[in-house]
């Protein structure tokens, strides 16, 4: 028999990162910060706010410190930050980050376009970064992209995927968010990547990070919730993409998720309603839809 459905999962909001760092105009930051207080009001526990990158590779979060210090001050809500290499920990420690997020792949060719380093050179950085962060207090995810299909290299062999989530939980990651960042996977990928991944990890250490350029990206979820996974990002509105991996398109949208979950009967803490304030608030500023189903519904 099956496993049974998780009754609770937990939503980590990468909408102000990975939906924001692929707009070409410059959001200014006060909308940002509207944008992130109306999310935290959504009932969302976990919100990824920024990153620390080099502000020359992605412009659009050179406002980084900023958008950190004018944070929503609430208990209630976990914000994380990506930070490549150590300038960037230094600069999110400088602005009392709590949480952050490192980031390699399950890919040479990817890891070497997105962050010009071979995977061991990333975890070899990371090592440090993550060992710096946990001694100043500082909690940290690991993301592990191109989980499925790379844009460079094809299939990705499920034992590199474990191989890396492996190093990075030694490394000090407190969770591994698996990723598929061109949005290419089917459930049977999950099911069978994340399933040989949970073989030797425990579940409550993954999250699933989807996209979804093929329309695949909730079918991905609730594969991943059969296998009783209970952390997935999302995005509010659908917005997203990377700017180094050709091809991908928005995350799964934030709405999309929490009406399946609602659905479902599996409890999340976030308000649909509320949220699609949020999304609103940005759609309006940006002048344009947000892909997400729901939130069109909604509107
Ligand atoms: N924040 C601000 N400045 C940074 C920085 C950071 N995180 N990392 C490096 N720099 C500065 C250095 O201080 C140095 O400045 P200097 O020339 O004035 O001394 C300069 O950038 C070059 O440093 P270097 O270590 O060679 O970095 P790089 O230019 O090779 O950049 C990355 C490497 C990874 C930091 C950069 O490519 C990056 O931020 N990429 C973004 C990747 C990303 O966000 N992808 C999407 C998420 S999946
Ligand atoms: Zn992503």
């Amino acid at each position: 028999m099956a496993t049974p459905l998780p009754e609770r999962v937990c939503i980590v909001e990468v909408g102000p990162r990975d939906g924001l760092q692929n707009e070409p105009e410059t959001i200014p930051t006060g909308i940002k910060v509207a944008f992130i207080e109306a999310l935290a009001a959504s009932g969302l526990q976990r919100i990824e706010a920024t990153a620390f990158v080099h502000p020359k590779a992605i412009p659009q979060l050179a406002d980084a410190g900023e958008i950190v210090t004018r944070l929503p001050k609430t208990d209630s809500v976990t914000f994380s930050a990506l930070v490549p290499n150590m300038k960037g920990l230094e600069r999110a420690l400088a602005c009392g980050v709590k949480r952050i997020a490192v980031f390699t792949a399950a890919s040479e060719t990817f890891t070497q376009k997105n962050i010009q380093m071979t995977i061991d050179e990333s975890l070899t950085v990371f090592g440090e970064v993550i060992t710096a962060a946990r001694s100043a207090g500082v909690s940290v995810r690991g993301y592990v992209s191109t989980c499925f299909v790379c844009p460079y290299e094809g299939d990705v062999d499920k034992a590199d995927v474990l191989r890396v989530c492996e190093r990075l939980l030694e490394l000090g990651v407190d969770e591994v968010a698996i990723s598929d960042t061109i949005g290419a996977a089917a459930p049977t990928d999950v099911l069978h990547t994340v399933g040989f991944v949970l073989e030797s990890i425990a579940c409550e250490r993954v999250a699933l990070h989807f996209h979804d350029t093929y329309g695949t990206a909730l079918a991905n979820v609730f594969a991943g919730l059969q296998l009783g996974i209970t952390t997935f990002d999302a995005s509010a509105g659908g917005l997203g993409g990377c700017p180094y991996a050709p091809g991908a398109s928005g995350n799964l949208a934030t709405e999309d998720l929490v009406y399946m979950l609602d659905r479902i009967g599996i409890h999340s803490g976030v308000d649909l309603e509320r949220l699609a304030v949020a999304s609103r608030l940005l759609a309006k500023h940006l002048g344009r839809t947000l892909p997400s189903r729901q939130l069109q519904r909604l509107s």
